[in-house]
């Protein structure tokens, strides 16, 4: 039967053989749009990064140029000149739309990174999915959505797959490639082939809850609060505890206010919703607390630690 689906699969992508990724419609320009279109330029790609305002686009490329003011700086410390070439370089492979129907025609990829809400995701998706050019693959960023929930707003099944980038995108090297059921291997290679022309080092993940990194950094880091919770540890000692004695570059508490309280929240309520039974993913009191008042880290000035 796998044996037959297999050769289903491969009939019906038949005319989607190993998509060569050149053109990028990246649909959201935040935290991680900006800095996978910073380094998909910087790699060559033509990239078309689409926000829903100019305003919050004009802000993306802003901070894509910091970005790279701070990379040509390291990288041409001693020839300015070659530093601004290589900055207006990489900005001149990168256009921007607030209209995302318009933007995907001639994309090769269609790479969404907006907010983490899956009936958001899929009512982008599946209005793409209808003016994307047949050959088109989609993918999403999500870092705690089933893969196969969002493609499930499209016809493309085959074409679907996650790419999970790692924040901040341009230092971070790690790219979780993720395969649906129905992903074509076609498909699955493009985007291996996709991250590592980005420069990345992709690793091949099933749609599980988390992929590989989350599945285990998440209920390690609840494990750290519920530790502190149950009085065993204050915040401090765990931190120094995991960078001294497990050479980790940041405490379990350092992190998560790095990442997001509310960030955290939202992920394990996805999973406790989802296996509620699994003492993994049990609440925390304590973090429940810090993000109904507001703490959701470094971001709001305040978490675990204070940042004022
Ligand atoms: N922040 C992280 O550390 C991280 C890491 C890996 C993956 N992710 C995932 O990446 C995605 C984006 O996260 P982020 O941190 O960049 O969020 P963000 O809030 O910084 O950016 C989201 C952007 O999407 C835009 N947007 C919202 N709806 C839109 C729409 N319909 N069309 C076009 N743009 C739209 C928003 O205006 C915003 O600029 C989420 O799915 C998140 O789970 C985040």
């Amino acid at each position: 039967m796998a044996f037959f689906n297999q050769i289903c699969r491969s009939f019906s992508t038949s005319s989607v053989r190993n998509v060569v990724i050149k053109h990028v419609t990246i649909i959201g320009g935040g935290q991680m749009g900006a800095g996978i279109a910073q380094v998909a330029a910087s790699t060559g790609h033509s990239v078309m990064l689409v926000d829903t305002s100019d305003d919050i686009l004009k802000k993306s490329i802003k901070g894509i140029e910091g970005s790279l003011k701070r990379v040509a700086k390291k990288k041409f410390a001693d020839k300015p000149e070659a530093g601004q070439e290589f900055i207006q370089k990489v900005l001149s492979n990168v256009s921007t739309s607030s209209d995302a129907r318009a933007s995907v025609q001639g994309a090769d990829l269609v790479l969404e990174a907006i907010v983490e809400n899956l009936k958001i995701k899929q009512g982008i998706f599946g209005a793409l999915d209808k003016v994307a050019p047949a050959h088109t693959i989609f993918a999403s960023n999500t870092s705690s959505l089933p893969i196969t929930d969002i493609a499930s707003s499209t016809s493309r099944l085959d074409r679907f797959g996650g790419l999970h980038f790692f924040n901040p995108v341009p230092m971070m090297k790690l790219v979780e490639v993720i395969g649906t059921s129905a992903t074509s291997q076609e498909t699955f290679d493009s985007l291996m082939n996709f991250s590592k022309a980005l420069g990345k080092t992709p690793v091949s993940c099933k749609d599980t809850p988390g992929f590989i990194v989350n599945r285990l950094l998440v209920p390690y880091m609840m494990e750290a609060i519920r530790l502190h919770e149950r009085g065993h540890g204050s915040k401090e000692d765990i931190d120094i505890a995991m960078k001294l004695g497990a050479g980790y570059p940041m405490g379990p508490f350092e992190l998560l206010d790095y990442v997001g309280l509310d960030t955290a929240k939202f992920i394990m309520d996805g999973w406790s919703a989802m296996d509620s039974g699994n003492p993994l993913f049990a609440q925390s009191e304590l973090l429940n607390k810090l993000v109904a008042e507001g703490k959701f880290g470094k971001k709001t000035g305040e978490g675990f630690y204070k940042y004022k």
